[in-house]
């Protein structure tokens, strides 16, 4: 898979994306991430990419212009299958839209600042608007880096244990069951007697009602989600 990235601060994205499961993805040739600085494509030699806003009102907006000739330059390298644009009042992120997003091929992720961008390249380019959640932050980096971060580690070979992202919360609508590793005791804490039996059925039927459980009590109404 293919990402871009367009954005005012690329050096917000290189930490997320250059260490753990990201850096193996990337290194492994699975997932390539383009980030481009949106200030090459600015309208004059002060690298200006944001102007006031018509009709008055305090914070800047991000033009037409830069967006749209980078839109236009990397899609001539390759025909993106959505076009992102990560911002609050957009269709909430979640996994099953990770899930559907890591099927794609090429994407391209376009961050916001400030007030936003020009509702004019929302209308004609964007074909998705994605939020992470009800908060304002102040750019779509962080946001951005979210997105590929949760799609990039669905992508078959990414994780090392093939089925593991299978038994993640969310998936299956279940939150994940409880887990635990060495000692068995600690501070006379005990490791639930089952996970020591070495009897597979069991413990894949205990962990399946822990989930259960676990769904009831924190997630209710989870279950009937969609
Ligand atoms: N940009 C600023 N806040 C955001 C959010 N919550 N989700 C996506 N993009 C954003």
């Amino acid at each position: 898979m293919h990402i871009d990235i367009i954005t005012v601060l690329p050096e917000l994205l290189e930490s997320p994306l250059s260490h753990s499961i990201m850096k193996r993805a990337k290194d492994k040739g699975l997932l390539q991430v383009g980030v481009h600085r949106l200030r090459q494509w600015a309208v004059n030699a002060y690298g200006q990419v944001d102007d006031y806003q018509y009709g008055g009102g305090a914070g800047m907006v991000m033009m037409c212009e830069p967006l749209v000739n980078a839109i236009e330059h990397l899609s001539q390298s390759r025909t993106y299958d959505e076009i992102i644009y990560l911002t609050p009042d957009g269709e909430q992120f979640n996994q099953k839209t990770a899930n559907q997003l890591s099927l794609q091929q090429n994407l391209l992720l376009i961050c916001g600042h400030y007030k936003g961008i020009d509702e004019r390249v929302r209308e004609h380019f964007i074909t998705k608007e994605i939020s992470i959640g009800d908060y304002v932050l102040s750019g779509g980096e962080l946001p951005a880096a979210v997105l590929v971060d949760a799609i990039g580690r669905l992508l078959p070979g990414v994780l090392n244990d093939e089925t593991s992202a299978l038994f993640d919360s969310f998936q299956d609508n279940l939150l994940a069951p409880p887990v635990y590793t060495r000692p068995a005791d600690y501070r006379g804490w005990k490791v639930p007697e089952i996970l020591l039996s070495g009897d597979p059925g069991k413990i894949a039927d205990w962990r399946y009602e822990a989930a259960v459980q676990r769904t009831r009590k924190r997630r209710p109404g989870m279950a009937e989600e969609e």
